[in-house]
């Protein structure tokens, strides 16, 4: 288990991290963020935990995850974005995993809408954000991360789709070293994303993303959607060109058909 001591040294952060929380277990560190953020904790604060009891997927689902084996952390993030660009955190946090996972591993990383990484075709990571609004502009948004580092065993049914980057790798990583590096890629990347360029974050994340001229399936909350994947709207979204034309989908579960 690592102590917030451990977790701070040699980290320089401007924002993103300055701030930091460590449990060696609770709920989830989603919860506690956005507990913290309504608390008025300040931008950037990060929520550390080694193992949670309620971890949080998205669309209700479970995270699930080994106690002191991958990395389970929370960021409050507060940017005066407007609302239809909240959407952007999830690509912004997905570059600083990309750009600190690739790094560590020399390995290339791909990336798949709305909110995974993937090795392999397996997913090692997942990104869930959730934000309060007020109005048209966030109060605050909680970028939720969480990556399976050196956990070697999964369910018969999930390790089919689902992966660690030391299964992958064949041998453990640093956890701390990963933490900082990721840490260390999203205050880096924050002041782009405060600005509202998400130029160079979506040139990066394009470039990772393998699904784009294929056959895929999306299963969204109010339909699905059979086509191919053609490429992301101006606001975010999965492009898909159908028999009845091109449709845009901003939330769902993708199947590649390969
Ligand atoms: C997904 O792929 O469905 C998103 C998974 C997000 C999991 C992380 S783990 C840290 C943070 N706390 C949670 O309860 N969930 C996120």
């Amino acid at each position: 288990m690592y102590s917030k001591e451990e977790l701070l040294q040699g980290l320089s952060s401007r924002t993103v991290g300055k701030k930091l929380f460590v449990f060696d277990s609770i709920d989830s560190t989603n919860i506690c963020a956005k507990t913290l953020a309504e608390a008025g904790i300040e931008d950037g604060a990060v929520v550390f935990a080694e193992h949670q009891t309620a971890g949080r997927g998205r669309n209700g689902r479970t995270w699930l995850s080994e106690p002191a084996s991958n990395l389970l952390f929370s960021v409050v993030f507060r940017a005066p974005l407007p609302k239809e660009q909240t959407v952007f955190l999830t690509f912004y946090s997905a570059v600083a995993v990309t750009q600190a996972v690739e790094s560590m591993i020399g390995k290339s990383v791909e990336c798949k809408w709305p909110n995974d990484l993937l090795l392999s075709g397996k997913k090692f990571c997942g990104i869930l954000l959730e934000s309060s609004f007020q109005q048209a502009f966030p109060a605050y948004s909680v970028i939720g991360i969480g990556v399976n580092v050196n956990q070697k065993t999964f369910d018969d049914e999930v390790g089919k789709r689902v992966t660690s980057l030391s299964v992958e790798l064949g041998e453990d990583l640093d956890r701390r070293e990963l933490f900082q590096a990721i840490i260390a890629h999203l205050d880096r990347l924050s002041g782009d994303v405060r600005a509202g360029n998400f130029k160079g974050i979506m040139k990066t994340w394009n470039s990772r993303c393998a699904m784009f001229g294929k056959p895929v399936t999306v299963t969204s909350p109010h339909a699905t959607f059979s086509g191919k994947a053609i490429g992301l709207s101006a606001d975010g979204g999965l492009m898909i060109e159908t028999q009845e034309g091109t449709s845009t989908v901003y939330a769902g579960d993708v199947s590649v058909l390969q």
